[in-house]
């Protein structure tokens, strides 16, 4: 990876108190994305004070995070790695005694305005035990606080954590994280609908026939069956990442790229759509899932989930929207796909091809290396009218600009520090999203079986029909040119 990154403005020195340092997402992500965005210069002034409930040392600390680096960015010199573990510290047991001094340590290090961001990777029920210990701490005043999802289970549990947060934290101290807002291809929706004049026109109602945000995954539970028992797929994906990214495809263009015009927008998405009914929605269950070591055998939780929904505007009345996403499914994937309405009128014969490979169609592709492709129908060279489906193709990857990706933590964490809401979600959202899921979470269809491997159980085909699902693909995305055959 690149450490090129121009834009960056050094800002003051930051601390960033890490509750569950000595987790599995502080060990894959956000020690990693801590050492990148120091060494890429985009947080140059950054110290970190780990702190969990397993027993460590400053140096053990030190020594677990020396592994995470080795394992989750090899390419770290050891110059880089040098100057990282000297900003480490660590908070023993996590009490508000030893959180202040290690802060005080910390942040002595360095003169002048600071900034300090507390950053909440722990299991949802831990949450507010570390906001009090934080205010025990005297550590809420000028400090800001990023917290990790699901924001409740439903409407009532929401609006009691909202509630108790706001008790310690004012809202505008407060950075929910969504992951997948950070991911730079879905930051280029809003570049990709709002920066050019091609696209806009023809989104909405009267082109767009349906739209499909698809996130099947191949991994199964990975050591998280407790989180995922009480959690599964529709409150772990769809009530957090899946409705974000429909927002960022439904919005309103927003009258400046700052959060509240953001926010405003995302919400009035939130607030047209219809309640999510049962009889929208596939609930699944991987065969085997009742085995898994920490389920319960009689588990009714969902590891997949396909749904219909729809935003009720002037843009989108009558449109579905199908959400699909699940574990231990046939491909990883994420896509957005819109599909274009077929012309009114064809002069193309039957058996020419035409629709034969479903509507034209825009698909995103939502890996690090973001891709685009327009698919539509062209004329197959030769003889006569025979039409195939064609595709222009976009990849990040094909550009110079791949080594200069952000990872979603990373551009997060420092969207965090300097106070920038833009790409964290409300309190009102979150209620709002709950509030829509409630038909669905007080009456939940039964959960269907399915073989691992598969696309889910054989309901999600009735779901969508008369239309079909766009995952498999037909056609693989086009491999990366090289710049001699670019
Ligand atoms: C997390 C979910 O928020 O997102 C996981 O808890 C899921 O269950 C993950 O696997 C997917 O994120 P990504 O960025 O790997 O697609």
């Amino acid at each position: 990876m690149s450490s090129a990154h121009p834009q960056g403005t050094p800002g003051p020195p930051t601390t960033i108190v890490l509750f569950g340092a000595t987790g599995d997402l502080a060990r894959r992500k956000l020690l990693p994305g801590m050492l990148h965005l120091l060494r890429s210069g985009l947080l140059p002034r950054v110290q970190i004070v780990g702190t969990s409930l397993e027993e460590h040392t400053r140096d053990s600390f030190v020594e677990f995070a020396h592994r995470a680096i080795r394992e989750f960015s090899p390419d770290t010199t050891e110059a880089e790695w040098k100057d990282f573990a000297q900003r480490l510290f660590w908070a023993p047991g996590g009490t508000a005694e030893s959180l202040r001094a290690a802060v005080e340590e910390a942040e002595g290090e360095c003169e002048g305005p600071q900034r300090r961001l507390h950053y909440l990777s722990v299991p949802p029920r831990a949450a507010l035990a570390v906001i009090h210990t934080l205010r025990d701490a005297d550590l809420v005043e000028g400090s800001r606080v990023i917290m990790e999802k699901p924001f409740g289970t439903d409407l009532e549990s929401a609006k009691q954590l909202n509630a108790a947060v706001h008790a310690v934290f004012d809202e505008s101290q407060v950075f929910r994280i969504d992951h997948f807002l950070g991911k730079e291809a879905a930051l280029n929706i809003l570049a990709f609908r709002f920066a050019n004049g091609l696209f806009e026109p023809v989104w909405n109602r009267n082109m767009i026939d349906h739209v499909q945000i698809d996130v099947p995954e191949k991994l199964g539970l990975e050591q998280r069956a407790s989180f995922y028992e009480s959690t599964g797929a529709y409150r772990d994906m769809v009530v957090t990442h899946l409705f974000q990214v429909l927002a960022f495809t439904a919005m309103e263009a927003p009258t400046a790229l700052d959060p509240q015009s953001i926010t405003e927008e995302k919400f009035k998405v939130f607030r047209s759509m219809l309640p999510i009914h049962p009889e929208d929605v596939v609930r699944g269950q991987y065969l085997g899932y009742r085995e898994e070591p920490g389920v319960d055998p009689e588990s009714e939780t969902e590891t997949f989930i396909a749904l219909r929904c729809f935003v009720d505007n002037w843009r989108w009345a009558g449109v579905p929207f199908y959400l699909r996403t699940g574990k231990k499914l046939a491909e990883g994937q994420r896509i957005i796909s819109v599909a274009f309405k077929e012309p009114p009128k064809s002069m193309f014969p039957e058996g020419s091809g035409i629709g034969q490979h479903g509507p034209d169609h825009l698909t995103f592709d939502l890996a690090d290396q973001a891709r685009v492709s327009l698919s539509f129908y062209g004329k197959r060279p030769g003889p006569g009218f025979r039409l195939d489906k064609v595709s222009m193709q976009f990849s990040v990857e094909d550009t110079t600009w791949a080594g200069s990706v952000l990872e979603a933590y990373e551009r997060l964490i420092l969207e965090a520090t300097k106070g920038n809401h833009t790409l964290f979600t409300t309190a009102e959202g979150v209620e709002r999203l709950w509030e829509i899921s409630t038909p669905l979470l007080e009456d939940p269809p039964p959960v269907r079986p399915y073989e691992p491997g598969t696309w889910g159980p054989n309901q999600i085909h009735q779901l969508i029909a008369p239309r079909a699902w766009r995952l498999p693909f037909e056609r693989k995305w086009r491999e990366r040119t090289t710049r001699d055959d670019a």
